[in-house]
Formats: structure tokens, sequence, C-alpha cells
């Protein structure tokens, strides 16, 4: 009883912050605990809430149509206290293209290997149905001026070989530096999925390089790639040893260190932002307190996040963390991507933040990003947030490998899901609502 009446104190101290902020009210699973026992694993609301009820974060891969990007609201609006947590996709994709774009134009008298005057890239596509991976492909292709529009907006759709330039999908773009024009070209692209189905596959990308560079290797001058994962690969099997700018995205560890190396530069997606949002939105829910606390609005910890490293879309319900560029002159800063962001880092005390019950699945166990830079950031979260998460890994290629595992939700307090396609949130919400 003694509990439920600070969880109840704490909600009505910060739906008056809320309303001050403008923001929406607070949740309605976290202050109707009834129960005078808590379970075994430590949670209270598990035996009281039904799992519809539950709070719910989709992270990394957005519900949504693969075909035509569009938002599955019903899957983002299941319930009051459902959430997407990613990042700005569209600002990164530009930030990945104008970064290849300036490189290029600072290293213009090196750049092109063979001196043909054209500068040739090859592009590693990661998912052609997860609009991070379309945003990347349409943000590269835009400032290359390689783009072709197709139905309102730059086409994304992998070409196969184009070294003679004559691919529908992409056309001949043109740099000029200091009064000299420089065509670029696409000379190839690949979704980079595996026989088995897993998409982003890094081994994938390295055996493309090898085909790529071992056909017409000489005039290939750039190498980008949609992720870190796939360009690590890339820059390992080839371009390393033939000095040739390769850029990802993601920012992870690896790729970061290897810019002393030559690796040309890659994108911080704020991963460090997003698994503390995905975690907070959780955590705010289970308090009963408004969604913005500890993160618009500062906690009684002092957590708080200025509007520079993320924004929120009410109308689409998601929270998108802004991206950074790492290059050769900032890299030293992003040495450490498992780092807890440092605004956000005060540990919630556990007498009113009591803890609780999480499920949450990477739904591909062997993703680069996810599983060496997001994941690990996850559990650095999680004690400060006093959450006791049960880590899932699947296996990247269908949905039912993870669903199987979500056989007992009344365990659990909350549940954060990460999908292999990002159609499928039915799969899950099935599950809690019956
Ligand atoms: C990351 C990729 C990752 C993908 C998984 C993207 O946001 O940049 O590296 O493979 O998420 O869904």
């Amino acid at each position: 009883m003694k509990k439920r009446i600070v969880v109840l104190t704490m909600a009505v101290l910060f739906g008056l912050s809320a309303v001050a902020c403008g923001s929406e009210g607070g949740s309605s699973s976290g202050g109707t605990d009834t129960s005078a026992e808590s379970s075994s694993s430590g949670s209270s609301d598990s035996g009281t809430v039904a799992n519809k009820d539950k709070p719910l974060v989709w992270f990394n891969r957005q519900p949504s149509n693969s075909s035509t990007g569009e938002l599955d609201m019903a899957a983002l609006s299941f319930n009051d206290d459902t959430y997407y947590v990613g990042f700005d996709a569209n600002q990164g994709a530009e930030l990945q293209g104008t970064m290849v774009k300036d490189y290029i134009e600072a290293n213009i008298d090196t750049i092109d290997r063979n001196g043909d005057g054209v500068i040739g890239y090859v592009l590693a596509i990661g998912d052609i149905g997860h609009n991070d991976s379309i945003a990347r492909t349409r943000g590269v292709r835009k400032a290359l001026g390689t783009g072709v529009e197709k139905d309102g907006s730059i086409d994304s759709e992998p070409i196969g070989t184009n070294t003679d330039g004559s691919a529908s999908a992409v056309q001949d773009g043109s740099i000029e530096v200091n009064g000299k024009t420089y065509t670029v070209r696409e000379l190839a692209s690949q979704e980079m999925k595996n026989s088995a189905g897993a998409t982003w596959d890094a081994a994938t990308a390295g055996n493309a390089i090898g085909t790529w560079s071992s056909s017409f290797g000489d005039q290939i001058d750039v190498v980008v790639s949609n992720n870190d994962g796939m360009g690590m690969s890339m820059f390992n099997a080839w371009s390393k040893d033939n000095e040739v700018p390769t850029f990802g995205y993601d920012a992870n560890n690896d790729a970061v260190a290897a810019i002393a190396e030559g690796y040309g530069g890659t994108i911080s997606q704020h991963a460090d932002v997003q698994a503390y949002l995905t975690l907070r939105v959780l955590r705010n829910a289970l308090d009963g307190v408004d969604v913005d606390t500890g993160i618009g609005t500062a906690d009684e910890a002092g957590n708080v996040l200025s509007d520079d490293v993320y924004v929120y879309n009410e109308e689409e319900r998601s929270y998108y963390a802004l991206n950074v560029a790492v290059i050769a002159e900032n890299y030293q800063d992003f040495t450490d991507s498992t780092k807890v962001y440092e605004p956000v880092s005060n540990e919630l005390d556990e007498s009113s933040h009591p803890t609780k019950k999480v499920w949450l699945d990477i739904y591909n166990a062997s993703d680069n990003f996810l599983s060496s830079t997001y994941q690990p950031l996850l559990q650095n979260y999680d004690d400060l947030m006093n959450l006791d998460i049960d880590y899932i890994g699947g296996d990247g290629q269908t949905e039912s490998n993870i669903t199987n595992r979500l056989g007992n939700p009344g365990q659990y307090d909350a549940f954060a899901i990460n999908m292999v396609k990002t159609d499928n949130a039915a799969s899950y919400t099935a599950l809690l609502s019956q």
C-alpha cells in the first residue's frame, strides 16, 4: 500500500510538470497496482495489468509497410503506453551523403585512382524493405547526383552492376571542383542478404567486394555502405589494403578505430540516446509519470536530454535521435560507442522506481550494430533504471524464432520489441492481446 502511495505521488508531481510543458498525460498502467504482494520476479504489476495494457516500445525497426514505408499506426498506438524509438533517418542519410561528397571534393587530386575522370563508387545496401536502409541509399544518391526520381522520391533499388553507366535506377552524377567537372558513377549496388535470408549481412558484403574488385577494381574509388558491419567487412577484405576510402553508418567501435587506418567515416545515430529512450519510456509508463520525465523534463535525479540530440513526433508516437558525422577530424570523441550518455547517466532511486521485469528482443543476435553497440548500452542503462531485462536474441530470419520465446507475457511488466520485418508488428501484438 505504501508503495502505491509513493507511485501515485510521483505521478501527480510529474503530471503537473507535464501540463506545464504541454506534453501528453501519464500512463494507465503504472499507477494501478492494487496487488499487495510482489511476484517472484520482483515485479508488482504483472499480476494485475492485462498484457495488452502493459508498456510497449518498438525500437530500431519502425512498424511500417516495407514496400511503401507507410507507418503502421495500429502498432504504434497499440495502447496508451506504446512508442517507437529510433533515429532521424532522413537527417542521418543526408549527413552520410554529404560526408562522402565532402571527402571526394577535399581529396579530388588523388581520388580518381585510374585517372579516367569518372569517380566510381560501390554501394552495400542493408535491407531493401527497411526505412533506414532506403533513406541511406537515397541520401548517398542524392548528394552524389546519381539519384533518379521515381514516384516522387529517389529510387532506392539496387542496380547490380553498372560499370558502363547504363542502369536506369541511377544516373551518372557530376561534381565540380576547382573549375573541373568529374563524373560520379554508381558502379554497383546490391542488397546484402545471405542465403538464409538475413539482411545487412556483413559476410555477404565482404564477398561482394571480392567479386566487384576482381572484375572492375581499378574503377572503384570509393566504397559506401548502409552500415558499418558491412562497411568494415569490405574494408577488411579489400579497401584497406587498396587504400580506397570506405564509409559506413553506426559509429561502432571497430569502425571508429579504423578511421585512423583509412576508413573514410561513419555516422553516429546516437545509440546512447536511443538506448536510454527505449528503456526510459517504459520506466515512465511503469512509474505512472508523464512520458517526458527524464527526457525533455529533468527527473529528480537530474536526467534530461537537450533538444539537439532527439526529436519527439507525437503524431507518430516516435522518438528520433539525431545523427552526427564521425570523420578524421572528430573521431577521437567517439571511440567508445557503449558508454552511457552523460546527461542521462544518473541512477534512479529504487524506492520510487521499484524493479520491474522487461522482455526485450534483438531481432538478429549477430547484427554488428545491435550486438556490439545497442545491447551493451541497454545493459548499461537497465541497472540505472532498475529494470530487470530478459534479452532474447533472434536469428535475424524469422519472426517465429523470437515470438516463440514470448510464451508467457504475463511474467513481464513491459515489452521492448525489435522485429525481423517492419511489417510484422501484429505477430507480437497478437500475443499480447490474447
Ligand atoms: C543499423 C544497422 C542495423 C539495422 C538493424 C540500423 O539502424 O544502422 O547497422 O543492421 O539497424 O535493424
